[in-house]
């Protein structure tokens, strides 16, 4: 038996689908702290998320106002999320949508693009078609890893892709790019057991010169 990165790579959709079907539906109720730190400043717009697992992140950002296009590989993830998106109450807000973003990608431009731990694989392709789709004064937003939670389930020495890497995977013409954070940030990460530790993300958060159209 491989390790669990090797069984994500060799069937994503059946990985991501088995996790979430044999866990639970009730999620944090929280957004990520990446991404309340950086967008709760930002004028709502339009927002995509890429990996939106059971929502928390797109119920969040319909809750601030924008408008969501939510995106899984996972259809009981996306079942999950809309469940918690209507208990919410902002379920007319967002739309959810089933891709392997490694196939397909959602139609449109937006003013934020946000992932947070999105386990895609390859991933690059994936992150050069978001910033395609990032409308002019708009935003990327690129949350990994920088280091392992002590609960974490993931590989003990796992590897994880500083801000600097996932910048030059963009292949963006910096000059058409602000860069507003690329770099690691901490946090405080809370475990599944009401444990508490200071956790490293990596964050790569870009905005697209020039103004709304
Ligand atoms: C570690 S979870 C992160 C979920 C959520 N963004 C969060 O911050 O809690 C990774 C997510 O990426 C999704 N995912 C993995 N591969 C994908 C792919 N190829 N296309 C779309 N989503 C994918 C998984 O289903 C899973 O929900």
């Amino acid at each position: 038996m491989g390790s669990w990165i090797e069984e994500m790579r060799a069937d994503q959709a059946g990985f991501w689908e088995a996790r979430y079907s044999s866990g639970s539906p009730a999620s944090s109720g929280r957004p990520g702290e990446m991404l309340r730190r950086f967008v709760e400043p930002l004028a709502p717009g339009r927002a995509l998320e890429l990996g939106c697992g059971k929502g928390d992140d797109a119920v969040w950002l319909a809750g601030q106002g924008w408008t969501v296009t939510a995106v899984e590989i996972s259809q009981t993830a996306l079942d999950y999320a809309a469940a918690n998106a209507a208990k919410a109450g902002v379920a007319d807000r967002i739309a959810f949508e089933r891709h392997d973003l490694t196939q397909t990608f959602p139609e449109g431009l937006y003013d934020l693009i946000a992932a947070s731990f999105l386990a895609a694989h390859p991933r690059e392709a994936v992150f050069q078609r978001a910033a395609q789709a990032v409308a002019r004064g708009g935003h990327l937003l690129i949350v990994d890893h920088g280091s392992r939670a002590p609960w974490s389930w993931s590989d003990e020495d796992a590897q994880f892709p500083t801000a600097e890497e996932t910048l030059a995977s963009l292949l963006v013409n910096e000059g058409d790019w602000e860069r507003v954070q690329v770099g690691g940030m901490e946090r405080i990460a809370n475990g599944p057991d009401g444990q508490t530790a200071t956790v490293l993300d990596n964050v790569t958060l870009l905005r697209r010169v020039g103004n709304a159209g």
